[in-house]
């Protein structure tokens, strides 16, 4: 469980680029949660993220990943963090030796290290002949995956994602998130989702936060979340094209998803 707690952050303290990026942030991730954050372009997410995942120092406040403090090293065992556009990190001759990269900084047996390599492609849906493939040669798909794959051989038990499917073409993106949240979920990982995309948001988070100018104004499920329009409206965000349609056909029911939509529409005409 992660206990986020008063956490306030600012940039360049003293300086005239003062900035408050983070007020008094409070709030817990359950076990196998997956928590969306969400929120206009410098609301704070990638700020917040950073802190949880020990790479920004905390200034106050607390944050207590399965007890202990986030200053303490051992968290980094716990924690994998995808950043937004992580291909741009792939730095190794092959996929094989960029996914293992990190599980060898570890220290784990190269036989440990081989075993984790080939779950973490599986996960992603990357086909072992591509091992020995330079990450250059990938398509933009492709490389999202190898990067995130090279954070799943950590085997993290909570995973953060920074817009994992920025960029990518819609089938692209549709793969990569069934892949993920497919394989992934089922193994128990906890996943931290930084997201603008409300239908991603609506399939696969079971509670969003939204940060507006670094303070949260919204906890609760995604369908709480569509309903309260001021919200949306502060924070820049819509509900899911299908979840609009249905409330402009008026039916009393609110529809999240495709499946959900359909459902509605077959019993009620
Ligand atoms: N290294 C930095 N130095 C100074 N200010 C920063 C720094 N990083 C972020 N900020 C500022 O802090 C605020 C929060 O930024 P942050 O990157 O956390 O937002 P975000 O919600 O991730 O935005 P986006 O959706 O664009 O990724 C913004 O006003 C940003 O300009
Ligand atoms: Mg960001």
């Amino acid at each position: 469980m992660i206990v986020v707690k008063d956490v306030s952050y600012t940039y360049m303290t003293g300086t005239p680029f003062e900035k408050i990026a983070l007020k008094k942030i409070s709030f817990d991730v359950a076990q196998g949660e997956v928590l969306a954050i969400a929120g206009h372009t410098g609301s704070g997410k990638s700020t917040l993220i950073q802190i949880i995942a020990g790479l920004i120092k905390l200034q106050s406040g607390s944050i207590e990943i399965d007890g202990l403090s986030v200053d303490d090293k051992k968290i980094r065992r716990l924690v994998g963090i995808v950043f937004q556009y992580p291909e741009h990190q792939l730095f190794e001759e092959t996929v094989e030796s960029d996914i293992a990269f990190a599980p060898k900084n570890f220290g784990l047996s190269e036989a440990e290290v081989s075993a984790r390599v080939d779950e973490a492609m599986r996960q992603v849906g990357l086909d072992e002949s591509l091992k020995k493939v330079s990450p250059f040669e990938l398509s933009g798909g492709q490389r999202r995956r190898a990067a995130i794959a090279g954070i799943l051989a950590l085997k993290p038990k909570y995973l953060i994602l920074d817009e994992p499917t920025a960029g990518l073409d819609p089938p692209a993106k549709e793969h990569l998130l069934k892949e993920i949240f497919g394989a992934i979920k089922i193994s128990g990982v906890t996943i931290i989702l930084v997201s603008h995309n409300m239908e991603d948001i609506a399939r696969f988070a079971n509670r969003v936060v939204v940060l507006a100018q670094g303070e949260i104004i919204f906890i609760g499920t995604p369908r709480e979340l569509f309903a309260e329009e001021k919200i949306l409206a502060r924070a820049g965000l819509e509900p899911p094209p299908v979840t609009q349609l249905l409330r402009t056909l008026k039916l009393n029911e609110s529809a999240l998803t495709l499946d959900e939509a359909e459902r509605i529409l077959t019993t009620n005409h």
